[in-house]
């Protein structure tokens, strides 16, 4: 069954977002348009909780989330349980992100990115599975009440 992967942004990622909507169907993916719509200016929480409340819920296993420098979108993202949000600006940390990290959601500096570097992201992120082992503990400890 095709995978349906929930993508936002704001406005600061719209153009991005509407790109990596195409190359997400392109890859096979069912993508999940949650917004922004336009480039007129928007607030980046309203996009990335209700995204980060499908992974909370394991509605979704996994999304992608955009805004300019991709902090705004980590912060509120991170407050929901469950949903590791990571920060990523190449393949290579994309890589680890998934592989150490166990990353559930990407999320892009759209400012900062290319199309052709952010869709190379995406693949990875995508296509990188967690290794698990010395790494599950790390990742358990992150969910440890404050
Ligand atoms: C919007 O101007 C910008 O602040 C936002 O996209 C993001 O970078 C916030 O973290």
């Amino acid at each position: 069954m095709t995978e349906r992967i929930p993508i936002a942004s704001d406005h600061a990622g719209f153009e991005l977002k509407e790109q990596l909507v195409r190359a997400l169907r392109a890859l096979g993916y069912e993508p999940d348009d949650l917004g922004t719509h336009s480039a007129a200016s928007t607030d980046y929480p309203d996009y990335a909780h209700p995204l980060a409340e499908q992974v909370e819920s394991g509605r979704a296993k996994r999304g992608v989330l955009l805004c300019g420098t991709g902090l705004g979108m980590s912060y509120a993202a991170n407050r929901h349980k469950g949903v590791r949000a990571a920060v990523v600006w190449s393949p290579e940390v994309a890589g680890f992100a998934r592989s150490h990290n166990d990353a559930n959601v990407l999320v892009l500096p759209a400012r900062f990115l290319s199309e052709g570097d952010a869709v190379a992201i995406l693949k990875t992120w995508l296509e990188t599975p967690f290794e698990g082992g010395r790494h599950q503990a790390r990742v358990q400890k992150i969910e440890r009440e404050a």
